[in-house]
């Protein structure tokens, strides 16, 4: 039995073409949890935000050729990195779902001729199940936990109790936040169609100018809406355009703060709630919450979140940023654990575009930046 397990993890589901590697230390087929995050050896990253960003989404044709194209390149980087021969590596891991089918064909057939030619276990892992350890690899959170997963393709909240028992206990019924992040920064003509862009100009704007609506904060669960919101930012676009033949740089400030700030008082709202069904799971003296996905990223939401959780005296902890966002590293520890747990693919392995996290529970549906939701 091994004492420690070098794992490789290739994502390439949305826009991001990324491998990591880490060491995970074993007792008794167990990871042992301290400082997981310490034996991290190497994360390439390589963000294709510029490829998309005159079409205000990810394209898939193009998302797929570049990381066929880059792929093998990451791999080589990642390598050099970590100082580490691929004859060390003890297993391959992949995202196999859910995602873009194209990027995710890349991966799939990289990380199968990898374990073919060396003769090394094959485990396809699923993303959201990456996202939702992710802040067990980085601070050691034990079980049961509350993640919010909120990026440009999903947005659930999810208990999970062990690396194979996770429950959904909400999600979006219809857009994922990023997406609308994204559309409000086309709508309005921002440099870049992103999130992070739409954040920087709020700073500069005034929050109370709109009053935007914030969809489903009043129904008892912890479901959530964003397209109601996104057509009101669209109709008030409109309105000013109309009036004043365009937008002045502070309006674009002040509706990128008003409308974030409706998405910040949305997050509060469904994760008090989120938080009071996860009561009722958790076994936990003190509950943890963390959160994770593109939106994390977003500081205004993020310290929102963790305000309500000093306010209700529940254990707050969030990823470093580029662990938020979609990266390898995930991967890799989501592969070790299912490794460990005696999961091994062959080389039938064929990627799931669709693949609920949470197979008993998958009530919603909706349209993303990935396709259909999951
Ligand atoms: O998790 P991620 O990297 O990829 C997906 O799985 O989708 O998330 C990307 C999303 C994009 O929609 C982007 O606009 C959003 O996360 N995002 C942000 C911020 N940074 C990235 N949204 C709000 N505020 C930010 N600072
Ligand atoms: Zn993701």
């Amino acid at each position: 039995m091994y004492k420690s397990i070098i794992a490789i993890g290739i994502e390439s589901s949305c826009d991001d073409t990324s491998i990591g590697i880490i060491r995970v230390d074993l007792k008794d087929k167990s990871i042992v949890a301290e400082n997981i995050i310490s034996k991290k050896m190497g994360l390439v990253t390589e963000s294709q935000v510029k490829l998309h960003k005159d079409y205000g989404g990810v394209v898939p044709e193009i998302a797929a050729r570049a990381h066929s194209e880059r792929i093998d390149v990451c791999f080589k980087k990642v390598l050099e990195e970590s100082n580490v021969d691929l004859n060390c590596v003890d297993i391959i891991c992949v995202t196999a779902g859910p995602g873009l089918i194209g990027g995710l064909l890349s991966g799939v057939n990289f990380a199968k001729g990898l374990a073919f030619s060396s003769g090394k276990p094959l485990i396809g892992v699923n993303h959201l199940i990456g996202h939702a350890l992710t802040p067990q690899m980085t601070d050691n959170l034990s079980y049961p936990y509350l993640i919010l997963l909120a990026s440009g393709g999903h947005c659930q909240y999810l208990a999970v109790s062990a690396a194979n028992k996770i429950e959904r206990l909400g999600t979006t019924i219809d857009d994922a936040p990023g997406e609308v992040f994204d559309k409000v920064a086309k709508m309005l003509g921002l440099p870049i169609f992103s999130g992070s862009e739409v954040e920087k100009y709020a700073k500069k704007g005034d929050k109370t100018r709109f009053s935007f609506p914030l969809p489903l904060v009043n129904k008892n669960d912890c479901d959530l809406s964003f397209s109601g919101l996104k057509s009101s930012v669209r109709r008030q676009v409109d309105r000013l355009v109309e009036k004043q033949s365009g937008l002045y740089v502070h309006d674009q400030r002040d509706i990128c703060a008003s409308f974030q700030e409706a998405m910040k008082l949305i997050f509060e709202n469904k994760t008090k709630k989120a938080l009071e069904i996860f009561s009722r799971v958790s076994s936990k003296e003190k509950m943890s919450f963390s959160l994770a996905g593109g939106v994390a990223a977003n500081t205004n939401i993020r310290d929102s979140l963790k305000n309500l959780c000093k306010e209700l005296n529940v254990r707050f902890s969030a990823p470093p940023l580029d662990l938020c966002t979609d990266n390898g590293l995930m991967i890799a520890y989501a592969g070790a654990q299912a490794y460990l747990e005696g999961k091994e693919d062959n080389m039938g392995l064929s990627p799931r575009p669709r693949w609920p996290i949470d197979i008993d529970n998958q009530k919603s549906l909706g349209f993303g930046k990935r396709g259909r939701k999951v």
